[in-house]
């Protein structure tokens, strides 16, 4: 997606060797006028398969996948990050660790907001080790419903979550994907 390369060169950041920072239209202040091209972009590619549902992860996730559900006339339902010890009854659950931060989250979804017969899609903003991604199609299974695909924002290929979600036949689709960080550049590909 054009639009989004040209804001991620014009407008992000590059920290250390692997982390690119976005906090002035996806992570911290958000766009939603891009959001919407977003969304738009994400129902086009996902056009005609039956979605009836979308799924993502708190925080970062909700935006793109509102617009996406706006798109596609469907709900959202974001996995909450369970910060508590006491876990409500209902829910389906996954440990999803973060390299990034070494630290591992529960995350949960009631489980009468995902119906058997649901087709969904799941967003994320960024698709790095992939372990969001992952966590939610073990909510997925558990639940038995259907996953269409996987549509990321932003993809770092250079990093394990693309070959996690090929092992499985994932349709995978990445707006933007940045196959290196060089000399301070991203470089798309
Ligand atoms: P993974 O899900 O792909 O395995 O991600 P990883 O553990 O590597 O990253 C942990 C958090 O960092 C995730 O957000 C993920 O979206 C984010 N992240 C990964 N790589 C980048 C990057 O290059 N830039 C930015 N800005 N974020 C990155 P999270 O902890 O779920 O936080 P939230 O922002 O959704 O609340
Ligand atoms: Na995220
Ligand atoms: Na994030």
């Amino acid at each position: 997606m054009k639009l989004l390369e040209e804001r991620i060169k014009n407008e992000g950041r590059i920290l250390g060797t692997d982390v690119l920072k976005v906090d002035r239209f996806l992570n911290h202040q958000i766009d939603p006028m891009l959001m919407q091209a977003i969304g738009d972009e994400f129902a086009d590619l996902f056009a005609n398969q039956g979605i009836t549902k979308i799924l993502t992860v708190e925080s970062s996730g909700i935006a793109p996948a509102v617009m996406t559900g706006l798109a596609l006339q469907v709900p959202v339902v974001f996995a909450r990050k369970n910060k508590s010890l006491t876990l409500p009854d209902d829910v389906y659950t996954a440990e999803v660790y973060s390299f990034t931060k070494q630290t591992t989250n529960q995350i949960m979804i009631d489980r009468k907001f995902i119906n058997a017969d649901d087709k969904v899609l799941i967003i994320d903003d960024f698709l790095a080790n992939g372990q969001a991604v992952l966590g939610l199609l073990e909510i997925a299974d558990a639940a038995k419903i259907d996953v269409v695909g996987v549509g990321i924002v932003i993809e770092k290929t250079f990093q394990k979550g693309h070959q996690l979600l090929a092992e499985r036949g994932i349709h995978l689709e990445s707006l933007a994907k940045i196959k290196a960080f060089e000399d301070g550049e991203v470089v798309f590909g």
